[in-house]
């Protein structure tokens, strides 16, 4: 297994396999058990997928920020949700068919509120030169179906920064799209990927069997999320993250099922000491 879960940040567990720091983690009271991924960055504050959300995850102190990577017209990896502009901006179109230019010209904070006008729509190599190594950073393939080559490309910007290594246990990356975690996991042997699901029909022993062959991680819906699920992708060697909180009950019930990262729009209710 080549993950890292939670607690692998205190030095106490270091020199413990990734699930044996999971562990030790519950077995101390004092130790974190799990990580708070702020979703789309500190999203309830300030507008998802923005430099003014990150960097409210990072004051807040999230152990990730989760961002949602595609492609602009001319080729430039774009950290954005939507694969159209027209939610979260001042434009309107898809993001596959705006150039770079197009969407930096975009105002993608005003949505959010009026003191957030001027934020703009980030490039995935700023985001990982400007938070690597102050946040674990989650990083999802949003419909790469649309953007042939994604994976290369977003596998090429890792390794320009040795970021393509076992040490880098804080980027980890996520899809829905299964054929693109099979590929990225082929071009990225050393870095952890996730599976997304809300869907039960992805619960099913022969399901998760599969999907343990290759993901390191099983990422479903709270809705989804029961104890015996959670045991079982444990008893399969994979770890567990889930979404999206948005209120502290969510985060109560996902804290009580043990999953090994909580996914939320507000880091706060994960763990009220941010
Ligand atoms: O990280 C999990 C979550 O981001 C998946 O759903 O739609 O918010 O990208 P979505
Ligand atoms: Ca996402």
């Amino acid at each position: 297994m080549k993950k890292s879960l939670a607690g692998a940040s205190v030095a106490l567990t270091l020199l413990l396999s990734p699930f044996q720091q999971v562990f030790a983690a519950e077995s101390v009271g004092e130790l974190r058990k799990f990580d708070n991924v702020a979703h789309r960055g500190a999203s309830g504050y300030a507008p998802e997928n923005t430099i003014a959300a990150f960097d409210k995850a990072v004051d807040m102190k999230a152990d990730y920020i989760e961002i949602d990577v595609q492609r602009s017209k001319d080729g430039k990896l774009v950290v954005i949700h939507d694969t159209t502009v027209d939610r979260t901006t001042d434009g309107t179109g898809a993001v596959k068919d705006l150039t770079f230019e197009q969407l930096r010209s975009l105002d993608a904070g005003s949505f959010k509120a009026p003191e957030f006008a001027g934020e703009k729509i980030p490039t995935f190599e700023e985001v990982l030169d400007r938070y690597h190594g102050k946040a674990g950073i989650l990083i999802e393939l949003k419909a790469p179906e649309k953007y042939s080559g994604i994976e290369e490309e977003v596998a090429l910007q890792l390794k320009a920064r040795n970021l393509d290594k076992p040490q880098n246990n804080k980027i980890i990356i996520q899809s829905f799209n299964f054929d693109s975690v099979k590929k990225i996991n082929t071009l990225l042997p050393k870095v952890p990927v996730g599976v997304l699901t809300s869907s039960r029909a992805h619960t099913t022993d022969q399901a998760l069997k599969e999907f343990a062959t290759y993901a390191d991680y099983f990422n479903p819906s709270y809705g989804i999320v029961t104890k015996e699920l959670v045991d079982k992708v444990h008893g399969l060697g994979m770890g567990i993250s889930s979404w999206t909180v948005r209120s502290p009950e969510a985060a109560q019930f996902l804290i009580d099922m043990k999953v090994d990262a909580i996914i939320t729009d507000y880091p706060d209710y994960v763990d009220p000491r941010n």
